[in-house]
């Protein structure tokens, strides 16, 4: 099982109960950010060639590709692929996505084939190990044209607190997050919720390791694969989402 298999399905209301106001804000801005990387990508005004890794169910891949842009989807949890192509099923824009059923870490990425790579909304700290990060930097490093973009946000503190509880008419969902011993930064998370849509009630539970990258790694490790942090408009993108709990971070490769 992958995270999230057991709720892809309700993943977009879920998040939607969860968050309310904030979430829409989050998409409509992280969209906003997306269209003007673009511009700023090899591509330039024309439309990009984009990697979307950890796609979820498209929350980023499917505006995107609305607006004309090429995105590859690489998203290892197969029932969220599933809601991926529901969405995009006998749509103008179908054309534009490619859907690939990979860890990142895993994927056999081209060379210099895209402009702009998105790592968003916490992916990075699904990938536990030092080894596996290596492998996703290089993998981006190395698929990125000279002049590509990545943009990804790294969890902060803030969201590993041990309990989150989400309640709502809909919407029941408790969260436990708790470090596991021996080893700082890796965490164990486990929710259980029940959503209800019309007459019906559905429950699940998840459960998955964490880990907690700090800032620092992820630069290093970036810098170290040829992609160079973007001082001037990391400053804009703090501000611009300091409040979600994690950092954001440009680098562009060399
Ligand atoms: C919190 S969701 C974010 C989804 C999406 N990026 C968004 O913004 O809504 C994290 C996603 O990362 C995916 N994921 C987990 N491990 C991964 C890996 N090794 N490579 C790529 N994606 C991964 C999960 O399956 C999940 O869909």
């Amino acid at each position: 099982m992958n995270p999230h298999d057991s709720w892809a399905h309700v993943y977009d209301l879920v998040n939607q109960e969860s968050f309310g106001t904030l979430y829409t804000r989050l998409c409509s801005d992280t969209n906003h950010l997306c269209q003007q990387l673009c511009q700023q990508s090899p591509a330039g005004r024309g439309t990009c060639s984009i990697l979307d890794i950890g796609a979820g169910t498209g929350r980023t891949a499917i505006p995107l590709a609305q607006q004309g842009h090429r995105v590859t989807a690489v998203e290892p949890s197969v029932p969220m692929c599933e809601e991926i192509r529901r969405k995009a099923a006998g749509k103008d824009f179908e054309k534009n996505l490619t859907i690939v059923s990979e860890r990142i870490q895993d994927y056999q990425a081209k060379e210099n084939a895209y402009g702009l790579a998105l790592c968003l909304f916490t992916v990075i700290a699904y990938i536990t190990t030092e080894n596996d990060l290596t492998r996703t930097i290089q993998t981006i490093s190395r698929t990125l044209k000279s002049g590509g973009l990545f943009l990804l946000d790294i969890p902060q503190i803030e969201l590993f607190r041990p309990d989150q509880s989400y309640q709502t008419q809909q919407l029941q969902r408790k969260v436990h997050i708790a470090r596991q011993l021996n080893e700082e930064n890796l965490y164990f998370y486990e929710e259980n919720a029940q959503i209800t849509i019309g007459q019906k009630t559905i429950r699940y539970t998840d459960s998955f390791l964490l880990r907690r990258w700090s800032d620092e790694e992820i630069i290093n490790l970036c810098e170290n694969n040829g992609l160079i942090s973007q001082e001037d408009q990391n400053q804009f993108l703090r501000e611009r989402f300091g409040w979600t709990g994690a950092a954001y971070y440009l680098f562009r490769k060399t």
